[in-house]
């Protein structure tokens, strides 16, 4: 078995996440970081592998088959940029970059150097996740009408040290509902149309503190999404599964999809229907419990990184996919200030099918 070798830039927050799921996977071996900070530098000495001050130098040491990139999403560009002019095999974190232009001239570059970039939607590697796209597009759900959603929690105040987590990059919007997005258009397919509104009043930075959404799906079943940063309750998907000790599980569904024939709350499953099929609001309403493994979604994020690198396996979220979530994700953004309906176009993409996207 020939084992991977992965370089890691920005060994902040996610960058260590990454590197505990690494240790966690036999075929994958962290030989190098590039990230100029202390932490880094100590992560380095523990660990007997060089740390570089920029991921240029990393690159030119080699010795590496696939880089893990998660350092600030403004960098994104650039850093896969270089990876790929190295022909390395990418796995970029969320978003995939800062801009829809920036994200198209990464999937551009990515086709013509050959090479394979994924995207740090961890989300789509839950059995969970898998079995609710399986129940919507076999039809289980009726005609999908309908989906609601929420994430909503108040962080802790050291978030906001960063002067980049107070900027409109690091705000509920491309942090955290860049992953329902990217989510809904897994299970649902792709968004046509995004309205939405946001608010500043509680902590008046440029990020905001609340947004909600109402959206169109390709399919002509509709959704909308609330997210805040700044109310805590138990309703986000990661409270919901228990997916980061760092935050308690509640147990408590974030995500509701709503069919002809019947609904469903997620990411715990439980099935919604009448017992007769024409089955009414006069009739009783049953619930059936799905129960789904957990799994680490960051373990299996890298063993599919490794099967890309051996070629066993195509990029469940290649560039191209990233992009739509983050066109979409930015959609809403743009439909907040600018006060209106952003029609994606949809178009413009190849409909280089995924293994996945059918
Ligand atoms: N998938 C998820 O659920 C998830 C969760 C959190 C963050 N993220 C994403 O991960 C990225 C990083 O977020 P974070 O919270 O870990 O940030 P962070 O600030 O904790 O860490 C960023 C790290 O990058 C390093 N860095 C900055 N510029 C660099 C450069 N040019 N070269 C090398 N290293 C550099 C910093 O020193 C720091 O160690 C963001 O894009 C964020 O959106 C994803």
């Amino acid at each position: 078995m020939q084992v991977v070798n992965i370089g890691l830039v920005g060994a902040g927050s996610i960058g260590v996440r990454h590197i505990q799921a690494i240790d966690k996977v036999d075929e994958i071996s962290l030989v190098a970081i590039a990230d100029p900070s202390p932490v880094a530098a100590e992560i380095g000495e523990v660990r007997f592998i060089p740390v570089y001050a920029d991921a240029e130098s990393m690159f030119q040491a080699g010795g590496i088959d696939a880089v893990i990139i998660a350092t600030p999403t403004e960098k994104h560009h650039k850093i896969v940029m270089v990876a790929l002019t190295h022909r390395l095999t990418v796995l970029v974190e969320k978003p995939i970059a800062a801009t829809v232009e920036e994200a198209r001239d990464i999937t551009r570059f990515a086709n013509e150097q050959g090479c394979h970039v994924l995207v740090g939607h961890q989300r789509r590697y839950y059995p969970c996740t898998e079995k609710a796209r399986d129940i919507i597009q076999s039809g289980q759900l009726g005609t999908l009408i309908a989906v609601i959603g929420q994430w909503t929690v108040r962080k802790d105040d050291p978030y906001y040290a960063p002067q980049w987590r107070r900027e409109i990059e690091a705000g509920p919007i491309l942090t955290n509902l860049i992953h329902e997005i990217d989510l809904l258009r897994f299970i649902c397919g792709d968004i046509a149309t995004v309205s939405a509104e946001i608010t500043h009043h509680d902590q008046k930075f440029a990020k905001e503190d609340a947004v909600a959404i109402t959206m169109k799906f390709a399919n002509s079943a509709i959704g909308s999404f609330v997210l805040s940063d700044r109310t805590p309750t138990p309703w986000t998907w990661e409270m919901a599964l228990g997916e980061n000790s760092k935050f308690p599980k509640s147990g408590q569904n974030a995500i509701r999809f709503m069919g002809t024939k019947g609904a469903l709350e997620f990411p715990n499953l439980v099935l919604w229907s009448h017992s007769d099929s024409e089955g009414n609001w006069q009739d009783e309403i049953q619930s059936e419990v799905i129960e789904m493994p957990f799994v680490d979604a960051y373990v299996e994020q890298c063993q599919h990184l490794c099967a890309v690198v051996q070629g066993t396996q195509m990029p469940i979220i290649d560039a191209e996919n990233g992009t739509r979530s983050l066109d979409a994700t930015l959609a809403a953004v743009r439909a907040a200030t600018e006060g209106t309906r952003v029609i994606l176009d949809l178009s413009s993409y190849q409909d280089r099918k995924n293994i996945l996207d059918d």
